[in-house]
C-alpha cells in the first residue's frame, strides 16, 4: 500500500471516497464487537474449571494443620506463599497471598501511604502539597484512576521501548521531594507490550530521590503470560537491585493470578522489604482478619509447582496466539506501508498499543463506535484521560472469538484508513465533511 501522506490530492481524495464506501459497508453490518478491556476469553477460563471442584468435601487443612475455613492467616497460607514466592522470585517470608485483586492491594498500598506514610516517611504522603507519582505513557488507566482519587498529581514519562526515559525518570525523582511514586509494568507492558530493560531496572534502584520515602509500584501483572515459548521475557529482580543499591525498601512488587485462572476469583499477591512486609501485615491488620484462604488452597492444589504453572500458561499462550496474530496480520495487510498508523508487536500479555495519525484516534474510536466496535474511551493510555497527541489506541484481542477478532480489527482498520485521509485533506486545505 502506498503511503497516504504522499499521494497526490486527487488520488488522496480518490482514496478517501474509497475508505469512505468500504467503512460504511461495514457499519452497515451492525456488529457488536468489543476490543475494550483485556479480559480471559470463555476458553481460557475453561482451563481452570477443575479448580472448582478441586477441594472435595474434606480438604481445607492446610500443611501447618490450620483450618482454612476459619479466621486468621494474614499473611496468606504457607503453600501458597512458597508457591508464588518461586513465581514472583522472592522468599516466602517477603510476600503477602491475600484476596482476588492486585489493583486492590496497589489502591489500598496508596491509600495507607497517604493517610500514615511508608517506612521512612517522615509525614503522611498527603502532608505533600500535593503528592506526585510519575506515570510512564502510554499507560494502564486503572493505575492512573488510583492516583486521581487520591488527589495524587501524575507526572508523564515516555516510555521508550525498553521502560521509561530513564533521563527523564532521574532528573524529575531527584529535584522533587514530592515525587513519591512510579508506576511500572515492567513485562508485556499494559499496553505498549515492552519489557524493561535491565539497566532501566537498574537505574530506577540505583536513582537518588528526593523523596526519602520513594517508592516503585513494581506491577508485574504479566510475569509469565508468555506468548510464544521460545521467546520467555524475562526481567530484572528489582527487589535485589533495591537491596544492592542500599534502598532495600524501595520497591513494592504486585502480581496476581487473574490472568492464570479466573479474573474474578484468582489470588493477588504482594512482595517487598521485610520492612515493607511487617507495615503492610499492620495495616493490613485493620481491614480484615485474614483472605479467602480457601481460594488460596484451590490454587495451590491445581497449580501445584513452577512445572504446574508454565503447563496452564503455554495453554494460555496457544489460545491467545492466533488472536493476537490475526491483528497483526489485518492491520500488515490493509495499514502496512500507508504511513498513517504503527502498532506493537509484543511478545506476551494483553495488548497491542495502536498509534494512530496524530490527531485522529478520537475520530477513529467514534467511527469505530459507530461501526460497532468498542475500545477504550479515547485518551485512556494517559493520566486525566489526555492523549496530548490524540494518537493512541489499546487494543485488546483477548475476550472476543476469532472470528469477532477478525471483524473487529478490520473494522478498526478501515476507519483509521476514513480518519487519516479526511485529516490529511484537511491538512492542504480541502474542504471536507465529516
Ligand atoms: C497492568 C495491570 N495490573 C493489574 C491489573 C489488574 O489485576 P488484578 O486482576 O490482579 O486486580 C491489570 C488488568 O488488566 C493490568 O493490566
Amino acid at each position: 500500500m502506498s503511503d497516504l501522506r504522499n499521494l497526490p490530492t486527487a488520488e488522496l481524495r480518490a482514496f478517501r471516497d474509497q475508505a469512505r464506501e468500504r467503512y460504511e459497508a461495514f457499519r452497515s453490518r451492525k456488529l457488536s464487537l468489543n476490543l475494550g478491556r483485556g479480559k480471559p476469553g470463555p476458553e481460557q477460563l475453561d482451563f481452570s474449571n477443575g479448580m472448582l471442584t478441586i477441594l472435595g468435601a474434606s480438604d481445607y487443612t492446610a500443611a501447618d494443620g490450620s483450618d482454612c475455613r476459619n479466621y486468621g492467616g494474614l499473611q496468606g497460607l504457607p503453600e501458597a506463599r512458597a508457591l508464588f514466592a518461586t513465581m514472583v522470585g522472592t522468599s516466602p517470608d517477603r510476600i503477602i497471598v491475600a484476596g482476588n485483586s492486585s489493583l486492590e492491594l496497589m489502591h489500598d498500598t496508596v491509600e495507607w501511604a497517604s493517610l500514615r506514610g511508608v517506612p521512612g516517611s517522615d509525614q503522611p504522603w498527603s502532608a505533600a502539597s500535593p503528592a506526585a507519582f510519575l506515570c510512564p505513557v502510554p499507560g494502564y488507566d486503572r493505575h492512573f484512576t488510583i492516583c486521581e482519587g487520591f488527589g495524587i498529581t501524575m507526572i508523564p514519562v515516555p516510555l521508550t521501548g525498553q521502560g521509561p526515559d530513564m533521563d527523564v525518570v532521574e532528573k524529575l525523582v531527584a529535584g522533587d521531594p514530592t515525587i513519591k511514586g512510579i508506576w511500572c509494568v515492567p513485562k508485556y507492558s499494559n499496553p505498549t507490550g515492552e519489557v524493561y530493560s535491565d539497566a532501566v531496572a537498574e537505574r530506577l534502584a540505583a536513582m537518588a530521590t528526593a523523596a526519602p520515602d520513594f517508592r516503585i509500584f513494581w506491577d508485574n501483572a504479566y510475569g509469565v503470560h508468555h506468548l510464544f515459548a521460545d521467546r520467555r521475557n524475562r526481567v530484572a529482580d528489582i527487589m535485589a537491585l533495591c537491596e544492592k543499591h542500599e534502598h532495600p525498601d524501595r520497591a513494592f512488587v504486585f502480581a496476581s493470578t487473574s490472568k492464570m485462572t479466573f479474573a474474578g476469583a484468582g489470588v493477588a499477591m504482594v512482595a517487598a522489604s521485610a520492612a515493607n512486609v511487617r507495615w503492610l501485615l499492620q495495616q493490613m491488620e485493620r481491614r480484615t482478619i485474614g483472605a479467602d484462604k480457601l481460594n488460596q488452597l484451590r490454587h495451590v492444589r491445581f497449580l501445584k509447582d513452577e512445572a504446574g504453572i508454565q503447563a496452564l500458561m503455554d495453554r494460555h499462550a496457544a489460545s491467545l496466539r492466533p488472536k493476537f496474530q490475526e491483528v497483526q496480520d489485518i492491520f500488515g495487510r490493509l495499514l502496512g506501508g500507508t504511513g498513517v498508523a504503527t502498532w506493537t508487536k509484543p511478545e506476551g500479555g494483553y495488548f497491542i498499543s495502536f498509534d494512530v495519525m496524530e490527531g485522529c484516534a478520537k475520530r477513529v474510536i467514534q467511527l469505530g463506535k459507530d461501526a460497532g466496535i468498542t475500545v477504550v474511551p479515547p485518551g485512556a493510555t494517559f493520566p486525566y484521560g489526555k492523549d496530548p497527541h490524540d494518537r493512541n489506541i489499546r487494543i485488546a484481542p483477548s475476550f472476543p472469538s476469532l472470528d469477532e477478532v477478525t471483524k473487529a480489527a478490520e473494522g478498526l482498520s478501515l476507519a483509521t484508513l476514513l480518519a487519516a485521509s479526511e485529516a490529511l485533506l484537511i491538512q492542504r486545505g480541502e474542504q471536507v465533511a465529516v
